[in-house]
């Protein structure tokens, strides 16, 4: 659903020919729909220029197997027509009804969609109807505030079975995000350290050089904190916050992020708009969108007492790249010369070169006592080879598979569209920053009001 829309062009429909390219995707039907009326080969010549590289055969399959069907969401009688299709083309390709729907749309068509999917027969509760599976994606964001997700879900749960619903949040299908959990608890070495007893602070910083893109419609009416702090950034913050799960294993994880992120609040804010914004396609002339934030957060629990979570994030800037960094408390200094000149922290590369690094102290070679910062570096490139880009390829590989860690459960949504709703984002000046920039200037009052300096 939402098959003529920036992200099925730029990555779903992308990371399905992808998938085909690496052969993991055994027979099946891709069937767009949306309200435009265009051709299935139109709509994959728009994807073209998003893939990297051309394969003749992979496209011939992709051409195959992927359909196009005019739908207006807003129409019944649409629906019963596509159900037809979609049957017809199954019963031609000889398809198991095993569906997986994928929604691609605004939140506010999530549910009267997936209410006609289900009266149509299309998707059908599990729980109910054990035979074949049916799961139900939901892109982000889930809502637009705590209230219309509680709303959302609990239309929802009318609907389908908690474990046939699936909302998405791309990050958690990064191989570096999912690997968070397993650093802290596989190792020995970093749990006993991870608290307020060793750690000064913590950064989540997620900068982007792109501008919306066009999206102006769908992005002004939600903004960066919506937009990027609620999902990625909330749940990236949640599993390096949260206690150990029982199990490393879905349910045991969500359990432990929702219990985190619930006791998450904010402390301070700052709000930024790149000069043009409101020249932008689909953007209000007026607008106060913010394209830029900067955070201060702080975990209302006995393991991260004092500890402050700041959280920076922007398009149009300088640099993209997500990092985290965890920054830990300076020791005594022993050393009767130079001091170490910076306290250890653990940097962990969501992107570019994914990866991490811890900074340590070394002696400087040579025969003064003197203490130099060096990292301990990993790379995932280096070490298993080329890692998928688009991380739509995994994503979507799991949803067939069924995986529900790729799910954020819905208590953890609200719970985070709580944090959101916290920041009085009104009440808040909204400071201008030139694209290509680091940001608007007045961030370094915010570092010097919380005598901090963002890393990244
Ligand atoms: C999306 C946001 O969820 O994430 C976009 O809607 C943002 O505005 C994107 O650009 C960032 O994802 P990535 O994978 O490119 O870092």
């Amino acid at each position: 659903m939402g098959a003529t829309g920036d992200l099925a062009t730029r990555r779903l429909i992308p990371a399905l020919y992808e998938i085909i390219i690496h052969k993991k995707l055994s027979s099946c039907l891709i069937i767009g729909a949306a309200l435009e009326d265009i051709s299935s080969r139109e709509i994959l010549a728009q994807c073209k220029e998003h893939i990297k590289e051309f394969d003749e055969r992979a496209w011939k399959v992709l051409e195959e197997r992927f359909f196009y069907k005019q739908l207006d969401f807003k129409r019944p009688d649409d629906f019963n027509t596509f159900a037809q299709y979609v049957e017809e083309l199954e019963k031609k390709y000889a398809c198991t009804p095993n569906r997986l729907a994928y929604m691609s749309i605004a939140p506010q068509f999530f549910c009267p969609v997936t209410e006609e999917l289900c009266r149509v027969g299309l998707i059908k509760r599990t729980d109910v109807d054990p035979s074949y599976w049916y799961r139900v994606a939901f892109e982000k964001p889930f809502g637009e505030d705590r209230a219309s997700a509680e709303a959302l879900n609990a239309c929802l749960a009318k609907l389908l079975d908690e474990s046939q619903i699936f909302r998405i949040d791309h990050y958690l299908a990064k191989d570096v995000i999912g690997s968070i959990a397993l650093l802290r608890f596989t190792n020995r070495v970093l749990e006993p350290l991870w608290s307020h007893e060793h750690i000064d602070w913590g950064e989540i910083s997620l900068s982007e050089t792109s501008t919306i893109r066009g999206r102006g419609y769908y992005y002004d009416k939600f903004g960066q904190l919506k937009d990027v702090v609620q999902n990625h950034m909330l749940q990236i913050a949640a599993l390096i916050a949260m206690e150990a799960p029982t199990y490393l294993s879905g349910e045991f994880i969500r359990d432990e992020k929702a219990r985190v992120l619930k006791r998450m609040k904010p402390i301070d804010a700052l709000v930024g708009q790149y000069e043009g914004y409101q020249q932008e396609a689909g953007v209000k002339a007026d607008t106060k969108t913010e394209t830029f934030a900067a955070v201060k957060m702080e975990i209302d629990n006995k393991r991260w007492k004092g500890v402050p979570f700041y959280f920076k994030t922007g398009k149009a800037l300088e640099k993209r790249e997500t990092l985290i960094h965890i920054q830990f408390k300076p020791v005594k200094c022993l050393l009767n010369t130079s001091c170490p000149s910076e306290p250890n922290y653990l940097l962990i590369r969501v992107n570019p070169n994914a990866g991490f690094s811890l900074h340590l102290n070394v002696k400087n070679p040579g025969l003064i006592l003197q203490a130099t910062p060096v990292a301990m570096d990993f790379s995932y490139e280096q070490t298993f080879g080329q890692v998928p880009e688009n991380s739509y390829e995994l994503l979507l590989q799991e949803l067939l598979r069924g995986e529900p860690s790729i799910s954020v459960r819905f208590d953890e949504i609200e719970y985070a569209w709580d944090v959101v709703d916290r920041i009085n984002h009104a009440s808040l000046p909204l400071y201008s920053y030139k694209p290509g920039s680091n940001g608007p200037e007045e961030l370094r009052e915010f570092e010097q009001k919380h005598t901090m300096k963002f890393r990244g």
